[in-house]
């Protein structure tokens, strides 16, 4: 390659947000463009203390078209695409097609997110260990499953429900609820009209992503997000108020993820003719044998898991998207930082997350964004004049490192002590199982 790189981040979330920083961070980047962004990327956020500026780009849609036409119009080197949606919808092939150069899997491969079915039926062909399951379309059948699963029953609507669509029953009448709610479209519309019913699996979650481009594999340290609301994991589930890493995997599970999981996952997507390069994110159920089991894949970086990774990672995170885009993964482009925590808490709006309020004027964030290893990413943001209001429900991710935990979380939360908007809420436990 010669030259440096101009960057296009498709999303607007504090996961795009992370990504663009890191990028920009990157020796080979000339420029990074976020579109559509948020109200943090259209201020170039921090972006005195990158090599390259973060520029927001309008665009009118995450769709292919909008995709590929933004991509040319700046003349990206290489499109690294954010969410799940768009690369579920095509994006990447899209994008692939007009010879653009992009980091996020084919349609095909994002099956591995977008199709709970696909991705079982998948990892039963392929030995992959996962919880044995049923797929239905109809309640009789439902109803059939449910009964034959006693000790209790995870209910999972097939397609994209925006992290909702699984429901751990606590009794067989709740699975039986939430499977006619999934099979008769009010509770996901399409997205729920095939479902799969499966054992439930006794253990500790964990999760680990890893970088491929199809055949190589480049696992980063485990990171460990905290999806309920409240403190000590109480209230109801949200997208992720907060994550740490590195997660305290010990090593020889770590490489048993990566025999086990991963890699006959690389493997068998490649065998079947459907290549997945990208970033995989494995969520997995850790037995007390210590088998680790799959309980799904997501073909994206998580959020807020994709803050505290790349606050971990020195080096050319751009060179190595791009060499997985180009089809030959150099994992020599990054290392990973030894003796360094990243915490990273999610400052959530009024409402968060039953129905979240926007239009809140928020203060502080100069300030925060000042102190020591601590870098806010936006979210929910928007422009009103010359305030930055809260749009969405998480709004912002105070992010910060540290040599140890401690260090991290402290810097965290004294950033996100000098934050304020109505409504404001967080969760003050963050990390503190870090270790
Ligand atoms: N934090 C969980 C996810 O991104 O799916």
């Amino acid at each position: 390659m010669s030259g440096k790189q101009r960057i296009l981040v498709l999303g607007s979330g504090a996961r795009e947000s992370a990504l663009a920083l890191a990028l920009a961070r990157s020796p080979s980047v000339a420029e990074v463009l976020v579109a559509p962004g948020n109200a943090g990327t259209s201020r170039g956020a921090r972006s005195g203390d990158a090599l390259a500026p973060i520029l927001r780009q309008p665009i009118p849609s995450l769709s292919a078209e909008a995709a590929v036409e933004t991509a040319t119009l700046v003349g990206a080197d290489l499109v690294v695409v954010g969410p799940e949606a768009p690369l579920v919808a095509g994006v990447a092939d899209a994008l692939a097609a007009a010879g653009i150069p992009v980091f996020g899997p084919s349609a095909a491969a994002a099956a591995l997110e977008g199709s709970k079915a696909f991705l079982k039926r998948f990892a039963a062909r392929h030995g992959i260990p996962t919880a044995a399951f049923d797929v239905v379309t109809d309640v009789a059948a439902a109803d059939a499953a449910i009964a034959r699963r006693p000790r209790g029953a995870v209910v999972t609507a097939d397609g994209l429900c925006a992290g909702k669509g699984v429901v751990v029953a606590s009794s067989a009448e709740q699975a039986r609820a939430a499977a006619r709610a999934m099979l008769d479209g009010s509770a996901f519309g399409d997205a729920g009209r095939t479902v799969i019913i499966e054992d439930l699996l006794p253990g500790v979650e964990a999760s680990v992503h890893a970088i491929s481009d199809g055949r190589d594999l480049f696992v980063l340290p485990a990171a460990r997000d905290h999806k309920r609301v409240g403190e000590g994991d109480t209230g109801p589930n949200t997208g992720g108020m907060g994550a740490f890493a590195p997660a305290p995997l010990p090593p020889a599970l770590l490489e048993r993820v990566e025999r086990e999981i991963l890699r006959p996952t690389i493997d068998g997507m490649r065998a079947d003719g459907t290549p997945f390069a990208g970033v995989l994110f494995a969520g997995l159920m850790i037995a007390a044998d210590g088998t680790p089991m799959l309980l799904e894949h997501n073909v994206r970086f998580g959020d807020p898991e994709c803050e505290v990774l790349m606050a971990l990672l020195d080096g050319d995170v751009a060179a190595m998207l791009a060499s997985v885009a180009r089809g030959r993964l150099d994992r020599s482009a990054v290392s990973v930082a030894p003796a360094r925590a990243a915490v990273a808490v999610v400052l959530a709006s009024a409402g968060y997350p039953e129905s979240p309020r926007s239009g809140d004027a928020i203060t502080g964030l100069e300030v925060a964004g000042e102190r020591t290893g601590v870098v806010v990413h936006h979210a929910g943001t928007a422009e009103r004049g010359a305030d930055v209001v809260t749009a969405g429900g998480r709004v912002l991710t105070v992010t910060a490192v540290g040599a140890d935990f401690a260090e991290a979380r402290g810097r965290a939360y004294q950033a996100a002590a000098d934050i304020a908007f109505a409504g404001m809420h967080f969760r003050r436990d963050i990390g503190a199982t870090g270790g």
